[in-house]
């Protein structure tokens, strides 16, 4: 009898695509720190309604690709904890919030955001993070989703989304059912 041996050949690390999300499945520390490519951010902000006299803000601005590229004629502000300045410390009124917000705190980012914002919010985030519950919070905050966009983002977890929440319109463009279906 041929006694067989098996070999286990270590797979060489490679940074494929289906690696880099499998990175992020399994981080144990949130990083919250991800660049929204320029030409996608002022996509996003074309997709608000505009008045000369709105102001303008980005609560978590770092590269500026939104807050950047807000429209010129319009007054506008930012915050970024990195230069310290905290938005939830944050309370003036703004008519548009447009950014993409660090995940692990979304909750708390909606919650503040709806409370200075006099019009829309957009956010851009991953598609898991609409949850019922969330659209359940904006609606209980006045706000209704008004628009949806979803795409996907080179290195962002699955796909993204960009969401309007609204504060001019009373029912959002989608149903939605909080009861858990078994
Ligand atoms: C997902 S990144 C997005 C950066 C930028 N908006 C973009 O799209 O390129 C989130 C940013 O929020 C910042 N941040 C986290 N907590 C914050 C806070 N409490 N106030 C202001 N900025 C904060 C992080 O430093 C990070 O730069």
């Amino acid at each position: 009898m041929v006694k067989r041996t098996i070999k286990f050949v270590k797979k060489k690390k490679t940074n494929t695509y289906s690696q880099i999300n499998h990175n992020i499945k399994n981080r144990k520390v949130a990083r919250d720190v991800f660049i929204t490519p320029e030409p996608l951010a002022k996509m996003l902000i074309d997709t608000h309604i505009n008045k000369p006299e709105y102001i303008w803000f980005d609560p978590f601005r770092n590269s500026g690709h939104f807050y950047n590229n807000f429209p010129f004629q319009n007054k506008k502000d930012w915050c970024e904890i990195l230069d310290n300045k905290d938005f939830f410390k944050y309370d003036k009124p703004v008519d548009i919030i447009s950014s993409n917000p660090p995940y692990s705190l979304i909750d708390k980012v909606m919650a503040h955001s709806f409370k200075i914002a006099r019009h829309e919010v957009g956010y851009l985030i991953g598609i898991n993070n609409l949850t019922t519950k969330r659209i359940e919070v904006a609606n209980k905050a006045g706000f209704y989703i008004k628009y949806i966009q979803m795409f996907k983002v080179y290195k962002f977890f699955g796909f993204s989304i960009y969401v309007i929440f609204s504060k001019d319109i009373d029912k959002n463009i989608i149903d939605y059912n909080r009861t858990i279906w078994r």
